[in-house]
């Protein structure tokens, strides 16, 4: 666990973005053969949704591009500074409540917005699709897909001779 990659993936209520994010970039490490260099998680800035089951729609548009999205709710806690690597947030408002809660400079410096890592998708946030129709939840997958690959990719090589 001590020189694993920890990645923490952080929208509002943890139950259509960030688990989907969880579960985009799981599979691609898996892909890559490096399930064993990484501990990858999600939460929420609010609890409101702890303990359930990614939104259905979100499950059921993931699905169908291989992805199974099967992580619970949960807020983001003050222990998550100090046991996460990298602090990657959906939009600014994600941002800037992490920041807030951030109990260090250290801890604020592991904190990212997940679009700086697009590589194709001009995006600079991930739309919040609760209130939109299935367009919003596949807007969410494609740029997602693109973040997660340029994470990967971005910590492949900063990581050169450890992954
Ligand atoms: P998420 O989407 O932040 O991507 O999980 C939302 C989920 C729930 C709510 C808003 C956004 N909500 O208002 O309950």
């Amino acid at each position: 666990m001590k020189d694993k990659k920890k990645l923490l993936f952080v929208c509002l209520g943890n139950i259509c973005r960030s688990p989907a994010a969880e579960g985009i970039m799981k599979h691609l490490v898996e892909e890559a053969g490096l399930e064993n260099d990484f501990f990858i998680d999600s939460a929420g800035t609010s609890g409101w949704h702890e303990g359930e089951l990614p939104d259905s729609r979100m499950r059921s548009h993931a699905k169908k591009r291989g992805y199974d999205l099967n992580s619970l709710s949960r807020p983001v806690r003050s222990q998550d500074f100090d046991n996460f690597d990298m602090i990657l947030a959906m939009d600014d408002t994600n941002y800037t409540n992490l920041m807030r809660q951030a109990p260090s400079p250290e801890a604020e410096s592991k904190i990212y917005r997940m679009t700086d890592f697009c590589k194709k998708k001009e995006a600079d946030h991930v739309p919040d699709p609760y209130y939109s129709g299935a367009d919003g939840f596949e807007i969410v997958l494609d740029i997602l897909e693109d973040a997660c690959s340029g994470l990967l990719e971005e910590i492949k090589t900063k990581n050169r001779g450890i992954l």
